[in-house]
């Protein structure tokens, strides 16, 4: 793998546009279909929306295809649906082929969507048997989770399978969440990372610290592709330059 490379942007807004601007030139050095999975939480949001408002037009939404890292078992007009939060910033405001959205089906008996969702993925992108995505694109929480694999389950994150049933540790919350390989064979992964609260976090991962190899976000290492951290100067507070 080669190294991660962290981008240090003044606010989120600033981060939203230059993660646009990466966005855009992965689109462009790539031809064809381009495969991308979102994110759930805050930071993906501010760019949807900052993605709705200054590129609607000047992105060939037909190229694009847009899956999940995970979801939140809840119907997808939950308030608490990931695609739910995806269609208003995001779908609903730029035209895009409904052909070209695959969702993670929460509303359905969580074994089952994990299941159809692997399915989904064998069939549309892999080559071999593992999926390539073209983008993975991840939040980290507080306690170093990343898609929805948590400290807890991180076993989860090495499961053979490509998606698998998580909870959320304090909630109880069901989640379907693709796990370690495929995240890790994507041709690029990049995190969207802002706020004080994940100052440690991201510290302790940058540094390579032991306790941080409990933290699902320190296990994404791509095979072969790139890893960037997008991070606002909050979150990026304690990372050395060297
Ligand atoms: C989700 C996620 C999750 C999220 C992090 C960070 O569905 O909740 O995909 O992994 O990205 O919790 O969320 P914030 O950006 O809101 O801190």
């Amino acid at each position: 793998m080669e190294e991660p490379v962290a981008l240090v942007f003044e606010d989120t807004d600033k981060l939203a546009k230059g993660f646009s601007e990466f966005f855009m030139k992965l689109l462009d050095q790539k031809e064809g279909d381009f495969n991308v999975a979102l994110s759930g939480g805050s930071t993906p949001k501010i760019w949807f929306d900052h993605l709705a408002e200054n590129h609607r037009l000047d992105i060939d939404w037909n190229r694009v295809h847009l899956y999940w890292g995970d979801e939140r078992c809840v119907p997808p007009d939950n308030n608490d649906s990931n695609y739910g939060m995806t269609k208003l910033h995001l779908i609903d405001p730029i035209q895009i082929p409904k052909t070209n959205i695959h969702r993670i089906l929460g509303e359905k008996d969580p074994k089952e969507a994990a299941s159809l969702y692997a399915n989904v993925l064998l069939n549309n992108l892999t080559k071999d048997s593992i999926p390539i995505f073209d983008l993975v694109i991840l939040g980290m929480g507080e306690d170093g989770h990343t898609a929805s694999i948590f400290p807890k389950e991180i076993d989860l994150w090495n499961s053979d399978e490509l998606c698998v049933v998580a909870t959320h540790p304090t909630s109880g919350q069901q989640r379907i969440s693709i796990t370690g390989k495929v995240i890790n064979n994507a041709n690029s992964v990049a995190f969207l990372v802002a706020g004080e609260n994940k100052t440690e976090r991201v510290k302790e991962i940058f540094d390579d610290e032991p306790h941080a190899a409990y933290y699902p976000a320190s296990q994404v290492k791509p095979i072969h592709g790139t890893l960037h951290w997008f991070l606002d100067v909050s979150a990026a507070k304690l990372i050395n330059d060297d």
